[in-house]
């Protein structure tokens, strides 16, 4: 992947909110390994300290840290007064689809108000670039597989997966009051792995509700054995079929995706972003075991409520459009979500 951009932007300040967590603090590396400034703002309720502490290791670069709540609009005012922020990067949000339908109303609040708020401030100050982070969730049951950009969104399942389309409707509509904004809607399929130093990674709080990291934990015995939701599926082996990106992979697709509103000034896009190949839960199984040297034991139980057989992308669009390519594999992937965790319990 190249990054265009010229040495004008080189001293570009970007706001992340969410940047310590999973997918944010990732893509924080990228950008300033592409020589971004930063402004990170998190409040840490689903991230960590060390994450800030383990991007400025990894990168070896400085930036502003606000610990604050989005929703705060007197400190996000704040923000953007001590700061000439040039475009916003919006990771900040809850994301646990179970979660989410035991409490909607936190969901509707925090994703929903607090997105609204940002953009508020946004305009108030003149900041009309923004890249969100959406999912793939947005397609509801599918329409068709692969999927494309162009295909129907809504009839989501959950209330986490709703405020993730209210959110793209909000933007769309904002673009359309006003065509000099700029902005990017990745919709993620299944970001795993971590960066390659170990350093940062998905940690999530109790017990995971996502494939990959309920198999870190069973691999590291920290968790007696696998459940695997369903064999009976119309697939390859019966099990669920997903689109597994690396998250290094996707935090790049970020700065290209910069790199386009850069470009272009003013815009409305949106992107897939996954890698167009679809595996199974027991080949996940299967590679981890064989690359980590491991055991994963399993059973089969019955399937999840809400869950579909196949979910994978077209990923066309993001690469004529914006040059992504993922190139990282799926062994790539399942090394690396095992590294840190090794790492993080020494
Ligand atoms: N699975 C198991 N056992 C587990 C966990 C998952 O068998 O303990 C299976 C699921 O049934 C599914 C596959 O592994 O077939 C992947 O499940 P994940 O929970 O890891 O991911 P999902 O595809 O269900 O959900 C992800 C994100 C959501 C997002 C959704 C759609 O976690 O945030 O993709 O984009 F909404």
């Amino acid at each position: 992947m190249v990054y265009l951009h010229s040495k004008d932007d080189d001293c570009m300040k970007i706001l992340v909110t969410g940047g310590a967590g999973y997918i944010g603090s990732h893509t924080c590396v990228e950008l300033l390994n592409a020589g971004f400034d930063l402004v990170i703002i998190d409040n840490f309720s689903n991230s960590k300290p060390e994450a800030v502490e383990a991007i400025k290791k990894i990168t070896g670069k400085d930036f502003k840290f606000y610990e604050m709540d989005y929703l705060n609009r007197e400190l996000l005012e704040k923000v953007f007064e001590e700061n000439e922020i040039s475009a916003v990067i919006h990771f900040a949000g809850y994301k646990a689809v179970g979660e989410s339908v035991e409490k909607p109303m936190d969901y509707y609040i925090n994703n929903v108000s607090g997105s609204l708020t940002l953009l508020n401030t946004m305009k108030k100050y003149g900041v009309k670039k923004l890249v969100f982070s959406s999912s793939a969730t947005v397609y509801g049951w599918p329409e068709k597989i692969p999927l494309t950009e162009d295909c129907h969104v809504g009839g989501t399942t959950n209330p986490y997966g709703t405020t993730k389309f209210f959110i793209e409707r909000i933007l769309e509509d904002i673009y359309h009051s006003d065509s000099t904004w700029g902005i990017a809607i990745l919709r993620y399929f299944n970001p795993i792995g971590a960066h390659e130093s170990g350093l940062i990674g998905e940690d999530p709080q109790g017990i995971p509700n996502n494939l990959m990291p309920y198999i870190t934990k069973v691999a590291s015995n920290e968790l007696e054995k696998l459940s695997i939701f369903g064999d009976d599926y119309d697939t390859k082996d019966g099990t669920g079929v997903r689109d597994y990106i690396h998250v290094v992979d996707l935090a790049k697709g970020h700065v290209l995706a910069l790199n386009k509103l850069e470009k272009e000034k003013s815009g409305l896009f949106i992107y897939n972003l996954g890698t167009g190949n679809g595996y199974s839960v027991l080949d996940m199984v299967k590679t981890y075991e064989r690359v980590n040297q491991v055991e994963v034991p399993y059973e089969i139980v019955g399937r999840r409520k809400g869950d579909i057989a196949i979910c994978y992308a077209d990923p066309t669009k993001a690469k004529e459009e914006l040059g992504f390519i993922a190139s990282k594999t799926l062994e790539d992937m399942c090394r690396d979500s095992y590294h840190f965790a090794r790492k993080k319990n020494r």
